[in-house]
């Protein structure tokens, strides 16, 4: 059983099918690509998997259960984390504390727990503070922990929403254009960083991004959009010499 599977998905906007009829498969522990021209769908269908806009038509299975449908906090609440084209962040608050707001999207600090159960309230932000610590470790920004998202260079703003992303402990993390603003140190660091993730944490990972090296050097899988429609699927080496994909985007890269 694929980990999540789009099967015949659209999403209609007016007269215009930005995404239509897709089929998409993510497994277990894979990294997985969608690319394709600026414009083709590539961030509709985030926001499809992620419950942020509704599907039009079609199904999308999420270790065997049906997601579509669902409001966007319960399928965070099923495992599946994402970033931000357009970066995303508390800009005024600290790394450290964006990343705890990950955590809190599944604590228990309703209005109940405040008023009737304050220690359980500040022993959990004990240790989603410690927990947060570990990420950004991980991710190599324990230093900066201290400094307001603002004041920290773009490529490692990309990073921190990664780890924001992670503290929701998920199974799947969507990226959207991770590498976007990055300069090429950055990138190959990108990379290595990926893989970690998916081994420490045992997820997959769906990638959006148009930096061709990345998208080749690391995704097992790569499906191919070009106005909303999938053109190609399998393996860089695969899609790379597929002729569709090639006029796609020679066809883009003219006008
Ligand atoms: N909320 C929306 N309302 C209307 N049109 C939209 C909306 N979101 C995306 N689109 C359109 O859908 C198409 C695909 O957009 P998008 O998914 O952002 O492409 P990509 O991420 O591949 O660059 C574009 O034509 C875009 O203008
Ligand atoms: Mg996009």
């Amino acid at each position: 059983m694929a980990l999540l599977e789009l099967k015949n998905v659209s999403k209609v906007f007016g007269g215009l099918t930005a995404v239509g009829n897709l089929d998409l498969t993510v497994e277990e522990n894979q990294i997985a690509a969608l690319i394709g021209p600026n414009g083709a769908g590539k961030t509709t269908v985030f926001n499809m998997i992620t419950g942020a806009y509704k599907v039009s038509e079609g199904d999308i299975t999420f270790q065997g259960e049906r997601i579509s449908g669902l409001k966007p906090h319960k399928i965070v609440e099923k495992g599946i984390a994402r970033t931000f084209q357009n970066i995303r962040l508390f800009k005024k608050a600290t790394v450290l504390e964006n990343v705890m707001t990950g955590f809190h999207t599944k604590s228990s600090g309703g209005m109940f727990n405040i008023i009737y159960n304050p220690v359980k309230i500040s022993r959990e932000e004990a240790e989603i503070r410690e927990k947060s610590i570990e990420i950004l470790k991980f991710l190599h920004l324990e230093d900066i922990m201290g400094l307001e998202a603002c004041n920290i260079p773009y490529g490692t703003q990309r990073l921190l929403e990664i780890g924001r992303a992670l503290a929701t402990g998920p199974k799947l993390l969507l990226l959207d254009e991770p590498a976007a603003g990055m300069n090429s140190t950055e990138k190959q660091e990108l990379m290595k960083t990926i893989y970690r993730i998916r081994d420490k944490y045992h997820l997959s990972v769906l990638l959006v991004e148009h930096d061709m090296e990345l998208v080749m050097g690391i995704s097992e899988n790569i499906t191919v959009v070009n106005f909303g429609r999938r053109i190609a699927n399998g393996t860089a080496e695969q899609v790379q010499t597929n002729p569709a994909v090639i006029e796609a985007y020679l066809g883009r890269s003219e006008e």
